[in-house]
């Protein structure tokens, strides 16, 4: 299968939309891309948008938009998560004009009922690069989500979704890459008691990214729930803090990348704290305790 471009954007449920864009803009770095509809767009690439900002339902997951290679790409795995019985739905083209996108389909996850979107392009926003302030933003870098049936949704990211395993944390944490995108993991589960949205990660530029990250975020009482640290599976930095709402923003710095071909097997650690962070810093319990998964009506 040719395979994923890149985790393109999170769709985010809020409760006040001007706030968190706000946020999202101010504090965490990200450029206003448009607003419509009632929804907020903010990017930090040249695509239409990297988050979207939606009212109503408890704050958390929308959804997840991940970009294919090319039409093909998305061809084929829509006929395969046909085969395997998974409701495809495509997105109507008055919604597809509003985000942007190409041609584009949804599933809902079967084991955290996530709603996943597939596309094969996003329009780019206005023709300009995005511009960096607060933070030198280098990507939409992943999302974790929390699952009871952990060893069902791995199986079915890894053999139905077709994403690699990087690194797992003996099973309780499967870190996953969206290959052939090189990144470590673009998407993570970790096996827990509820279904949720863990945390929504940015990928920065420069340790100074951290640094100026917990000053800005102490003079804006923005809560900061872990770090700074040091993740070992990936070899990231990371700061993790909380968006209005409550929900759990990462910025990292570095991740280990793969090669299409001849990557090295996945490392499985063993499940202590050390494995998540040698630097056993601060960790705060309101962190990722905040994440509804909407879940979309069957038709
Ligand atoms: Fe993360």
């Amino acid at each position: 299968m040719e395979g994923y471009e890149k985790l393109g954007y999170m769709a985010l449920n809020v409760s006040d939309v001007a706030r968190s864009r706000d946020f999202y803009h101010k504090q965490v770095g990200l450029q206003p891309s448009g607003e419509a509809e009632g929804i907020a767009f903010l990017r930090c690439s040249e695509d239409h948008h990297n988050l979207s900002l939606h009212a109503g339902g408890p704050p958390g997951l929308k959804r997840a938009g991940f970009e294919m290679k090319s039409a093909a790409a998305l061809d084929q795995l829509g006929a395969r998560l046909a085969a395997e019985g998974i409701a495809v739905s495509e997105v109507p083209a008055d919604e597809r004009k509003l985000l942007g996108l190409g041609r584009a389909f949804r599933i809902a996850e079967p084991h955290t009922g996530a709603t996943y979107e597939f596309y094969d392009h996003m329009r780019q926003w206005g023709g300009q690069p995005f511009q960096p302030t607060v933070a030198k933003i280098q990507r939409l870098g992943h999302f974790v989500l929390k699952v009871p049936d952990f060893d069902g949704a791995c199986r079915f990211h890894t053999e139905v979704l077709g994403f690699r395993v990087s690194d797992m944390i003996d099973g309780t944490i499967c870190f996953m890459r969206c290959h052939p995108n090189p990144y470590h993991h673009g998407v993570g589960l970790g096996r827990a008691n509820e279904v949720l949205l863990h945390h929504v990660n940015f990928m920065v530029t420069e340790v100074d990214d951290i640094g100026r990250g917990i000053s800005r975020f102490n003079k804006a009482q923005v809560p900061i729930v872990n770090g700074p640290g040091r993740h070992p599976p990936s070899g990231s930095m990371f700061l993790y803090y909380l968006d209005p709402d409550g929900i759990t923003v990462e910025y990292s710095f570095g991740m280990e990348e793969f090669p299409a071909e001849g990557a090295r097997k996945p490392r499985v650690m063993e499940p202590i704290k050390a494995s998540i962070d040698y630097w056993d810093s601060f960790l705060d319990p309101r962190k990722a305790t905040v994440g509804a998964i909407e879940r979309i009506a069957a038709e």
